[in-house]
């Protein structure tokens, strides 16, 4: 007989190591009601998380994230927080569409790929700063940590020694880190003084006529819809947001790569013998180890989902990870293969409007990591055991990864 687990117990540090059980214990009775938890952006230890519905199956966490005038992304708890509120995740259309047409521009496909040689640069470098052939090395320490913030800050043409800070600013911001309310506080009125003064800087550049270092930065002050732009405030949040929402996930993400290449060595071999077998690697990680793992929305009305009766104005935490884990959707959920059939469905990068727009740089920096991972080393072996973040279950990843990268002969 299986122990008894309530909804309540989803926020325990042994579920946020490894929720995949325990939500195979709640799934038949989802959606169900009385979890409580932090958004992100809002303190622990200030901060009052309201009780929500959890919804687990692939079919209704679809239904949820594709229904955005039912459920609404505006986050009440995080807009009476003193954290800065981010643009697109937190807007509903018709802000939203504004936004996102604007933001979809500056970060065209075409744009992403163009920064592919300065990615690949970084990745060199940070492989040569942080990794050392034949010996241990814990890749979440810096490696994982520093190479999203180093992108990041080199997109928004910030000082090269920056990255420690952005990488601060995105952790804090995230919660998955145990640290007190009042240095959360610090370190996101620092990152929006950071950003005030920078962006005023690099405008005033521009208007001048001259060049600015930051592609990214570039775009957000240029690009213009239909004879709109961003405001200054605007671009200042655009900044920050795109901050929080994209170092902290792709250094997640690319510790459950390592992880995978570590404990299945015939996926590593797989991809070491034909390196065309990346981006079904790179799916199904999402999948397997997908970063986040829930999500927040408000019903804007009464609305019936499943079996469960949800009511104007309450709390849904939508759960893509357990989406990613539902036998329906994905048969033998536990098993790491490269042949699923539907292995882009994974709601790793959301599902409808607020699908995740900077999927294309995180693909581009894994997939960088992984090229050059296999240039150098012949090998990756486990080091010692992985230990699992039991902080937020808003991202799910490893504080701590120790591998060896075996040198090529
Ligand atoms: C593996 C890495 C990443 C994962 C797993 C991820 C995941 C997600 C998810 C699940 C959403 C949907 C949020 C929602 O439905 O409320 C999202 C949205 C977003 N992501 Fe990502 N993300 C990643 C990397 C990035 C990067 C690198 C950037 C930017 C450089 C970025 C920028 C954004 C933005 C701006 C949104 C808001 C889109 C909107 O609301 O219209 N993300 N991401």
């Amino acid at each position: 007989m299986q122990p008894a687990f309530d909804v309540d117990q989803l926020s325990r540090p042994e579920v946020i190591r490894n929720p995949y059980p325990y939500y195979d214990l709640l799934r038949d009775q989802s959606p169900i009601f009385g979890y409580r938890d932090y958004p992100p952006g809002t303190m622990p230890g200030v901060d009052d998380p309201k009780p929500s519905w959890v919804v687990l199956n692939f079919e209704d966490v679809a239904a949820v994230a594709w229904d955005h005038e039912s459920f609404s992304s505006r986050d009440s708890l995080q807009e009476e927080s003193s954290a800065p509120s981010l643009m697109l995740v937190n807007h509903d259309r018709p802000e939203h569409s504004r936004l996102r047409k604007i933001a979809a521009k500056a970060f065209q496909p075409s744009s992403i790929k163009s920064f592919a040689p300065q990615v690949d640069a970084l990745v060199a470098a940070c492989m040569d700063d942080f990794f050392v052939a034949d010996q241990p090395v814990d890749v979440m320490a810096d490696y994982c940590a520093m190479l999203p913030s180093r992108v990041m800050a080199h997109l928004f043409g910030m000082p090269a020694e920056m990255d420690r800070d952005v990488n601060n600013w995105a952790t804090a911001f995230m919660l998955s880190a145990d640290i007190g309310p009042e240095e959360r506080q610090a370190y996101n009125v620092e990152a929006m003084a950071f950003f005030d003064t920078h962006v005023k800087e690099q405008m005033d550049r521009i208007a001048q006529g001259k060049e600015i270092p930051g592609p990214l930065l570039d775009a957000f002050i240029r690009t213009e819809v239909d004879g709109d732009r961003l405001s200054f405030e605007e671009i200042v949040r655009f900044c920050m947001t795109v901050t929080v929402a994209g170092a902290e996930t792709t250094s997640f993400y690319l510790g459950n790569l390592i992880t995978v290449f570590a404990d299945f060595p015939d996926i590593w071999r797989t991809f070491a013998d034909d390196p065309g077998q990346f981006d079904a690697i790179y799916k199904e990680v999402l999948r397997f180890h997908g970063p986040p793992q829930r999500l927040f929305r408000v019903a804007t009305r009464d609305i019936t989902i499943g079996k469960a009766d949800i009511r104007r104005g309450d709390w849904v935490a939508c759960f893509f990870g357990a989406a990613n884990y539902d036998p329906d959707a994905f048969p033998n959920p536990y098993e790491f293969r490269l042949n699923r059939k539907n292995a882009s469905r994974h709601m790793s990068f959301g599902y409808g409007i607020h699908r995740c727009l900077g999927a294309p740089l995180a693909q581009l920096e894994a997939e960088s990591t992984a090229r050059m991972l296999r240039e150098r080393y012949r090998q990756i072996e486990r080091a010692g055991e992985p230990v699992w973040q039991d902080v937020s279950l808003l991202n799910h990843g490893l504080q701590s990864n120790p591998v060896i990268f075996r040198a090529r002969d």
